[in-house]
């Protein structure tokens, strides 16, 4: 089987540090490079977090730094209760850093390395969708020479939430509404992989145990980055664990039988206090919805065999 070549455009980030040990040990996941983008932490940070991830489980991918504030607006605030003061829970960091950035600015490097590789080139995006929206500005033509874009962010009410920043929007999308947008409208593959399956997949504090003591530096390395995670969790009224967030968009681009989905083209909130919220009309409706009807249907995922997901990233960290 052909791999899936991933540029990986990632804010790190616990959780996404947790998705790149498992892109970097999936026999079908070849990673062409990861942009960094701000979000989980400001755009220094989010890149140093980036090498080091790197220089540990990914050498040879190269790293480009990205955005460092959303399309019309300021850079938010740090969330260090989330992800820690570094971003990677505080943990103390094990070997050299021995990766220097890439001198292109993201969006930059995204067009010119989908342009040299047409039709082979899925774009994983895991935080704020600036990066990607920024290459769409530079390149339109770029949309029909992706192969996929796979987005962790939004959620649909499916299960009764709909959002994580605020209530109304996941953080992803929160960060930058115009981005996010502009990106679930463009004429290309779209899937999503929202809340309405990330808090489905849950990584238990014995799951992350068993793969400490069973999954070598990889297992190890995410049970000490998720243990600041789970303190976050806990305050957050979660029993034990944390929510498997951008691991399931990268899930998704290996095994997408395991989640269900619903077709039909997003909007974006930008304004008020509802910013970020995302909005499917499904295409099994037939009114006509003029601010949806223009743009292209999205893959939405609605339902997801969470024990499955779960049991692949254990299978790929001990293999
Ligand atoms: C998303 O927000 C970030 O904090 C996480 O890294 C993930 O990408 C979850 O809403
Ligand atoms: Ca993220």
């Amino acid at each position: 089987m052909t791999k899936h070549r991933i540029i990986y455009d990632t804010d790190p980030g616990i959780d996404d540090a947790i998705a790149l040990v498992f892109q970097a040990r999936h026999p079908q996941i070849e990673l062409v490079g990861i942009t960094s983008v701000f979000g989980n932490a400001d755009i220094d940070t989010t890149t140093t977090n980036a090498l080091y991830l790197a220089s540990r489980f990914a050498p040879g991918v190269p790293v480009v730094r990205g955005a460092a504030a959303p399309l019309r607006r300021p850079p938010p605030g740090p969330i260090p209760h989330v992800h820690g003061k570094d971003a990677l829970g505080d943990i103390e960091r094990i070997g050299r850093v021995d990766k220097h950035e890439d001198g292109r600015d993201a969006h930059r490097f995204i067009v010119e390395t989908v342009r040299a590789h047409p039709g082979e080139i899925t774009l994983l995006a895991v935080g704020p969708l600036t990066n990607l929206a920024l290459a769409l500005k530079e390149d339109p033509a770029i949309a029909a020479l992706v192969r996929e874009v796979v987005v962790m962010g939004g959620a649909f009410g499916i299960n009764g939430v709909l959002g994580n920043a605020t209530p109304a929007a996941e953080a992803n999308m929160h960060g930058d509404p115009d981005a996010a947008d502009i990106v679930l409208g463009a004429p290309w593959k779209v899937s999503i992989v929202g809340l309405d399956v990330t808090h489905q997949t849950v990584m238990t504090t014995a799951f992350l145990a068993s793969l400490r003591d069973s999954a070598g530096d990889a297992g190890r390395f995410v049970w000490d980055v998720s243990r600041f995670y789970e303190r976050f969790h806990a305050g957050d009224g979660m029993s034990k664990g944390i929510y498997a967030h951008d691991y399931s968009a990268a899930a998704f681009v290996v095994a997408r039988e395991l989640y269900t989905t619903r077709s039909g083209p997003v909007r974006v909130l930008t304004e008020g206090i509802a910013a970020g919220l995302t909005i499917q009309k499904p295409d099994s409706v037939r009114a006509s919805a003029p601010d949806w009807d223009a743009r292209p249907s999205c893959a939405a995922c609605i339902g997801v065999d969470s024990d499955a997901v779960l049991d692949l990233f254990a299978r790929t960290l001990r293999n």
